[in-house]
């Protein structure tokens, strides 16, 4: 660990990932979109990481919880999009956005100066976020607390406000019929 992956500036990562977000033509900057929702990730693990009292990286887990949905920047907008589409090819194309955001991540870390290691254990968390269940044996603790953040944070109003969104964005229905 070096000085800047024991301080991660966290402001600063966060305001590359707006930027990056507001580049696209899907995702925008609003109350309940994708950046505001990295942050409701970034402040769930906080408390989750307060609760149970264990060790663990703290700062890696916090750096990933704003970047984990970065790969979301490079989804194919056609497949997304197209209503013609089968509701499937959506889902194979959004499937790919955490292991999409690994090398934006790495460039983004690699810039601010932090350790390779470092990098390495946010991006393990960024590649698997999704992993839930049974599709990965061993999960570190890190990993956990991510997945657990992330699912809370789905939860409330702006996680219910966010089908909408998307589903204006998308051109499709909500219940995912088409
Ligand atoms: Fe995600």
């Amino acid at each position: 660990m070096n000085n800047t992956d024991n301080n991660p500036n966290y402001k600063k990562i966060y305001q590359i990932v707006k930027d990056e977000f507001l580049k696209t033509e899907l995702f925008f900057s609003g109350p309940f979109d994708e950046t505001y929702y990295s942050l409701r990730v970034h402040e769930m693990v906080k408390e989750i990481i307060e609760q149970i009292k264990d060790n663990c990286k703290v700062q890696q887990i916090l750096v990933a919880a704003i970047l984990h949905d970065i790969g979301k920047i490079k989804l194919d907008v056609s497949r997304l999009f197209d209503s013609n589409k089968k509701l499937d090819t959506a889902q194979d194309e959004w499937n790919k956005h955490p292991k999409l955001g690994v090398p934006i991540a790495k460039e983004i870390l690699e810039k601010l100066g932090h350790s390779e290691e470092f990098i390495d254990e946010v991006c393990y968390l960024i590649a698997n976020h999704d992993q839930r269940g049974e599709k990965l044996k061993i999960k570190s603790l890190e990993l956990k607390i991510l997945q657990d953040a992330d699912l809370i944070a789905d939860c409330g109003f702006a996680g219910f406000i966010r089908p909408f969104l998307y589903g204006s964005k998308f051109q499709r229905s909500v219940i995912g019929v088409q």
